[in-house]
């Protein structure tokens, strides 16, 4: 359940005043605590990559946030790689930054680095995804309900399914382009999805592939599938890269996307979303990629010894392509 009042609060935006770390402004303490020195927040950030347009506009609010708002920006781009994540974690670690925040490649196998900072004492923030570890081993998560969002799409369909069923079979196929394997929102938006859509017989999940989030990877397995079966009705793509990599393979194969095949996706990024008003995509589930005041408004509160939920979660929405040519002229990434 979205606690709206903590949303809220998290995102109050911030004084223009550089955020300060507690150790650091503590001149009296004489204590070195590894930060920039001249009071303001050392963050590392370890950030997945830069597969999508999500994670370049994700990147970009923590960047332009941290400079804005005076944070000493330490930023590692692990190019999805889980061992260069972790390594970069240890580097912070040794470096003595004030705050560690990540954005996870994968659920699990970060028990060991998030003990190492617990035990020198370096908070640390999770943005964007989960990791399955100890609770007490983070501060905080900031980011989407991603099981929410694959509710959402599977709905969609579930209200759509009539206009689905491209061929009046009576059976909606469905394919889906999965995110990276283990990854926190392909888990859970297959999940999400996969529970609504159980609520119509006619819908089936025929094919499950990752295209690993990327536009390239969509493209791909889209070209496989189609060759292999010439009865889908509906993709399903875990985010707006894929199912722009898929509108290719499907135009290529000389159908029309939208229209012999329905698509839908999440993310609502501009690429997304133009091709939702062209009608080449049907549906798009929001995924709110700009974390960057609320990651900051966090760091502030942790250091400064503040309660903060465990929990954050950012509001988003979900759009038709009437309601993509409304907003597309102020869409901000
Ligand atoms: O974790 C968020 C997901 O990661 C976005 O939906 C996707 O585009 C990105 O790569």
């Amino acid at each position: 359940m979205v606690n709206k009042t903590l949303v809220a609060a998290a995102a109050i935006t911030l004084s223009s005043l550089a955020l300060t770390s507690c150790g650091d402004s503590d001149a009296s303490s004489g204590t070195d605590n590894g930060g920039s020195g001249d009071g303001a927040i050392t963050m590392g950030f370890a950030q997945v990559g830069a597969e999508s347009g999500w994670r370049t506009a994700n990147t970009k609010s923590i960047q332009d946030t941290a400079k804005a708002e005076g944070v000493d920006l330490k930023f590692t781009d692990a190019q999805g790689k889980q061992e260069n994540q972790i390594q970069a974690i240890r580097s912070y670690i040794q470096q003595k930054v004030d705050v560690i925040a990540f954005s996870p490649v994968v659920e699990t196998g970060f028990d060991a680095v998030l003990q190492e900072a617990k035990a020198a004492n370096i908070p640390v923030i999770l943005t964007d995804r989960a990791v399955d570890a100890d609770p007490s081993l983070y501060k905080t998560f900031l980011g989407s309900d991603f099981v929410v969002e694959g509710e959402k799409a599977g709905q969609w369909l579930v209200d759509n399914a009539a206009d689905a069923d491209a061929n009046g079979d009576g059976t909606i196929n469905v394919v889906q382009l999965e995110g990276t394997t283990g990854a926190a929102p392909a888990i859970d938006r297959a999940e999400g999805f996969a529970d609504k859509i159980a609520a119509d017989d006619s819908i089936e999940v025929t094919a499950s592939q990752t295209g690993d989030f990327t536009r390239d990877g969509g493209k791909q397995v889209m070209e496989s599938f189609l060759q292999s079966d010439d009865s889908i009705d509906v993709v399903f793509a875990h985010n707006d890269d894929m199912g722009l990599g898929a509108i290719e393979a499907i135009e290529a194969a000389g159908l029309e996307p939208g229209k012999d095949v329905k698509i839908i996706t999440i993310d609502a990024v501009k690429d997304g979303m133009t091709a939702l008003s062209e009608g080449k995509i049907n549906y798009i589930v929001e995924c709110n990629p700009l974390l960057g005041p609320q990651l900051m408004d966090l760091a502030q509160k942790v250091l400064d010894g503040e309660e903060v939920p465990a929990r954050v979660l950012t509001e988003e929405s979900a759009f038709t392509p009437e309601q993509a040519a409304e907003v597309l002229a102020d869409r901000q990434y």
